[in-house]
């Protein structure tokens, strides 16, 4: 009987926030009103706050306070400077392997209880863009090329940071998937795939999280900036998914038109400038902004203060409960490649650690992603702790490298140097040396590392591609230790893609941990030993080769500084993004989406495929029959009839994972696929549609290996 009434009132006060908000509006003097939309000046930011990255101006007499903004992707970053520590996290692009909204659940909640803590009411994560081509500088802070899988993880997150209190921003919307000129490139993109890619993902994560704020994005699309399109922001966003929180312009730009982007519908600009301020005062004068739109503008950030200010203040985070969730989220995230019988380590011996960043492991990306974190737990370190001998002279030599390494790279700065990590090229190896190494030790671990940051795309050379060294480091290693009949893993600590077809049959394992986190190191070891048993799956595909890509060519691969894919990149693929162009087209992949390997085995039975009122509910049993405990992920990809609009061979339409589960023990699963997710976006006539016949559904992670098949009508 209470919560009959207590649950409505709830809804009655929640309904009744806008109308509140837009009476403390009200009572805004103009200037006032366009300080609101603005916020505070950097250096009128409280001492102690110089680390966050934007505040909206507080004003007592109508009982407004302040909102601090802070970045993140992978952990609240707080300052640029050593200060003050939050724990890094995997990044987004590693939770998304995890196949597991549950984790990026986790994590979120983890990075909201710090935000929370350390008065941040609103935490610049998750990105949330689709991966479309391997070389963008910022896929490290995406979660996948399939807009599925994006938009569920994000909306995990979304409530996990918001149940704290703490407003989640999605960002950058929309179509910013490079960084090269990513303040002004024009995409073009059609309505199709801007509908079932682009959009897929926030569309899910709006509508299932409600997230409180979202970032627009700095490019333009089809002619017309993104912070400008009143019709996709006002209309798209606001109109047909009801996204109900406060839209923010991404950072510094000074050459948009302000009044248009207040009219798209952005409520905050940031970090916010005088002539912006102007701007707004001059235009509501001379009537070229309705001061409606500033009134909602400044109503949304008002009631983003109410459902992020005004409640209790906590203590200080501790951040022993940041490092559990971050650990866990790394073991669940690693994707083992290959497994020619070496994993898990179980005869002992002693270990030859190869490869820099297996003594600096690169927890989390550059740019302002970048964590500043209480410690990184090395590869090396957390081999030692379990009382593993390593080579030492290997151990002396990196670490005399990469202390010297470091220096040198910031002092004559000739090479890149992203705010948080140099890039450290790898050490050249004499074949001698490491023969002698393969004599005494009795396996081998390389970490070939890679770091990404914001504001510049990687390279195809020593980036994507292995570098020469790193080639000889991996050939040399192998040859020599498999001459003594000893083993060979490959640990890939990566922000991004790389190539593996060229060397990926050399090593006896690979495991992808890639930016894994400030626990990063201790996941290694457990993954390794089999502490931890892997149990990712790729969300995204590896190609043989980047010229596969399907953007390949429309890309900035080159680096241009004008012209072709600098001004302006066409979308061309359309909706051919990802698996959906190699498994159409049957392009050989090096490793198709959704492929892990586990040191465990799992059946499939028991399948059946219903439809309901909605859509179509699939249900099937997993057992794990091998002889180690395991998780298993699983996908159900959809082959729609062939008429109508042309599609892709197939398409993820849900996704899950199992619980922990025993050997022998088995799980019931169920998927639901709502009727409407089946549908396409037909650009003449603006409008849904789904086709009529047989649909094909077919059960497993690895959209090329299905494990079950079944079929219904629609
Ligand atoms: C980035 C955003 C970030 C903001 C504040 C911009 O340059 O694109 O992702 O949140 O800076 O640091």
């Amino acid at each position: 009987m209470r919560v009959k009434v207590i649950f409505p009132l709830c809804l009655v006060l929640v309904a009744m926030l806008p109308a509140v908000a837009q009476a403390q509006v009200d009572r805004m003097s103009l200037e006032e009103k366009a300080r609101c939309v603005v916020g505070i000046k950097r250096e009128d930011f409280p001492p102690t706050n110089k680390g966050i990255c934007a505040r909206t101006a507080p004003f007592p007499a109508y009982n407004i306070p302040t909102l601090a903004l802070a970045d993140g992707s992978s952990g609240v970053r707080l300052s640029r400077r050593e200060t003050d520590k939050a724990t890094a996290f995997p990044s987004n692009m590693a939770l998304a392997s995890s196949w597991d909204p549950g984790i990026a659940g986790e994590v979120g909640s983890a990075a909201g209880y710090e935000a929370r803590g350390y008065r941040i009411h609103v935490f610049l994560s998750p990105g949330m863009n689709i991966i479309r081509n391997p070389l963008c500088g910022r896929n490290f802070e995406y979660f996948s090329e399939d807009p599925l899988i994006a938009g569920k993880m994000a909306a995990a997150y979304v409530r996990g940071v918001q149940a704290n209190g703490v407003a989640a921003c999605i960002k950058h919307f929309t179509c910013n998937n490079q960084e090269t000129n990513r303040s002004h490139v024009n995409t073009l993109v059609g309505d199709r795939a801007l509908r079932e890619i682009f959009l897929k993902g926030y569309e899910i994560c709006v509508k299932e999280a409600s997230p409180w704020s979202l970032m627009t994005s700095y490019n333009s699309l089809n002619g017309l900036p993104v912070q400008e399109n009143h019709d996709l922001v006002n209309g798209i966003l606001r109109g047909e998914w009801g996204f109900d929180g406060l839209i923010m312009t991404d950072w510094s730009i000074s050459d948009h038109n302000t009044a248009a982007q207040l009219h798209a519908g952005n409520d905050f600009f940031t970090p916010g400038s005088d002539k912006q301020m102007q701007d707004i005062i001059g235009g509501v004068k001379d009537g070229s902004i309705d001061i409606k739109d500033l009134d909602r503008a400044c109503s949304n950030i008002v009631r983003l203060c109410d459902r992020t200010a005004r409640g209790e203040l906590r203590p200080v985070p501790d951040l022993s409960l940041g490092a559990v969730a971050s650990k866990k989220a790394a073991c669940e995230s690693a994707v083992l490649l290959e497994n020619n019988g070496m994993l898990p380590l179980t005869s002992g011996g002693k270990a030859a650690l190869f490869g820099v960043r297996s003594y600096r492991l690169v927890a989390t990306g550059s740019g302002s992603a970048y964590v500043v974190c209480p410690y990184v737990r090395q590869i090396y370190t957390a081999f030692s702790e379990a009382g593993v001998g390593t080579d030492a002279e290997l151990q002396d030599l990196y670490l005399k490298y990469a202390d010297f390494a470091s220096a040198d790279i910031a002092y004559n700065e000739k090479v890149k140097v992203s705010i948080g990590l140099p890039l450290l090229p790898e050490l050249d190896l004499s074949r001698t040396f490491i023969d002698k190494v393969a004599e005494r030790d009795d396996y081998a671990v390389i970490t070939i590392g890679r770091s990404s940051e914001e504001g510049v795309d990687r390279f195809l050379e020593d980036d994507y591609y292995l570098s020469e060294t790193e080639k000889k480091l991996i050939e040399n290693v192998c040859e020599a230790f498999h001459a003594k009949g000893k083993k060979v893993a490959v640990v890939l600590n990566i922000a991004g893609i790389i190539e593996v077809e060229s060397w990926r049959s050399l090593p006896d394992a690979i495991l992808n941990v890639w930016l894994p986190g400030q626990e990063g190191g201790s996941a290694v070891y457990d993954l390794l030993v089999g502490r931890s048993n892997p149990s990712g799956r790729l969300a995204l595909s590896f190609p043989v080769d980047y010229f596969d890509c399907p953007s390949a060519m429309d890309f900035p691969y080159n680096h241009p500084k004008e012209g072709k894919n600098y001004d302006q990149t066409s979308y061309s693929e359309g909706i051919y993004v990802g698996y959906r162009h190699y498994d159409t087209r049957n392009v050989r992949v090096s490793y198709p989406f959704g492929y892990g390997l586990s040191y465990t085995d799992f059946e499939y039975s028991n399948f059946r495929v219903k439809k309901t009122g909605k859509g179509v509910s699939i249900s099937f049993a997993v057992k794990n029959c091998g002889n180690k405990s395991g998780r298993e992920a699983y996908g159900a990809y959809i082959s729609a009839p062939e008429r109508g609009l042309d599609k892709p061979a197939r398409e993820l339409k849900a996704f899950g994972k199992t619980t922990l589960l025993a050997p022998g023990e088995s799980e019931q699963v169920r998927l639901e696929i709502p009727m409407s997710s089946l549908a396409s976006y037909n650009e003449e006539k603006g409008k849904w549609e789904i086709a009529r016949g047989q649909y094909l559904v077919r059960i497993g992670a690895n959209v090329r290996n299905p494990l079950l098949e079944g079929r219904f009508r629609k």
